[in-house]
């Protein structure tokens, strides 16, 4: 069965949001198999965000990341990369649906309540990163 990686941004875990978030999964009919509420390290923000290393906003992208506990995990089913990444919605407010998270709960590019993994190979890294030793890896 098919794994992703979903994680509450800070901002959704100050807003609140962690229940309706996990309860819109749930209630999708798909399996949380783990889950860890850590506050990043730089060094996993730096590595979660690598492919947008050369982005203008990396730096306030890790900045953002490391600003307060988030919430990880690992979450199953079938076609879940991309039926999470609907659910979630798109990253511009202007494009995020009403019904989609960030439809619902967000309205900036960047404090946007909520990460997916986009593939299923991006799920793979994410949940290593996150999953293997991440007590090692938080202030
Ligand atoms: S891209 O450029 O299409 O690859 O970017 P995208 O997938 O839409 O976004 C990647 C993550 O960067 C965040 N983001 C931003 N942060 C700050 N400022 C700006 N302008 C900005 N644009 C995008 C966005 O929330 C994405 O975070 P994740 O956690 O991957 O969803």
């Amino acid at each position: 069965m098919e794994k992703t990686f979903l994680m509450v941004k800070p901002d959704g875990v100050k807003r609140g949001l962690i229940g309706e978030i996990i309860s819109r999964f749930e209630n999708k009919g798909y399996t949380l198999n783990r889950l860890e509420m850590v506050t990043p390290s730089v060094e996993v923000a730096e590595a979660h965000y690598a492919e947008h290393k050369e982005k203008p906003f990396f730096g306030e992208l890790v900045e953002f990341l490391t600003s307060g506990p988030v919430v990880a995990m690992e979450w199953e089913g079938e076609d879940i990369v991309a039926v999470s990444r609907l659910m979630i919605g798109k990253t511009k407010p202007l494009d995020a649906q009403p019904g989609t998270i960030r439809g619902d709960f967000a309205s900036t590019m960047s404090q946007n309540v909520i990460h997916g993994s986009d593939s299923v190979d991006s799920a793979e890294r994410e949940l290593a990163l996150w999953f293997a030793g991440v007590a090692s890896h938080v202030s």
